[in-house]
């Protein structure tokens, strides 16, 4: 059975500036695992568009919470949750849809969870309206 050898937690408001914030940590604790420079690059933007919907579209007002963890394995896997406690999707089969989106006109282009999908070998999304977001993201590492 794989075993986790390292954990990082985080909780961050969500405010813009936050994105690239959320984006450095989580690249740089996972560096330890010695990815490939493609690897991490891939996970940094998976992670990205992840916190990047808990901003944009999670809260209707800035600065609710944004948890963040992130889970090392010995079988060079690693597990990223990113979990808001925002307004929920009310429907998640579609909203993984790639161009759908509900930001308005020409502001979004409804490719997020298609990047994350593309980016990582697992991703699973969990919602409730009114509840909140729960993004897992599994990325193995070569
Ligand atoms: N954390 C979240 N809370 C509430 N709704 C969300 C959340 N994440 C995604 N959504 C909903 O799912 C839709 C699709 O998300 P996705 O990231 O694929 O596209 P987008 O954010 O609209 O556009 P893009 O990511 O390309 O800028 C969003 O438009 C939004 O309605
Ligand atoms: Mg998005």
């Amino acid at each position: 059975m794989k075993k986790k050898i390292n954990e990082l937690k985080l909780t961050l408001p969500a405010l813009s500036a936050n994105e690239g914030a959320a984006r450095a940590i989580v690249g740089a604790f996972c560096a330890q695992l010695d990815p490939t420079v493609e690897e991490l690059a891939d996970l940094k933007c998976a992670v990205s568009e992840a916190v990047t919907n808990a901003i944009v579209h999670a809260y209707d007002t800035p600065g609710g919470p944004i948890y963040i963890s992130v889970a090392l394995f010995d079988d060079r896997s690693i597990t990223v949750v990113i979990r808001d406690r925002g307004c929920g999707i009310a429907d998640v089969a579609q909203a993984r849809q790639p161009l759908f989106t509900t930001g308005a006109d020409g502001e979004r282009s409804g490719m997020g969870f298609s990047v994350m999908e593309t980016f990582t070998d697992r991703l699973l999304v969990r919602s409730r309206i009114g509840v909140g977001t729960r993004v897992t993201m599994k990325k193995c590492l070569s």
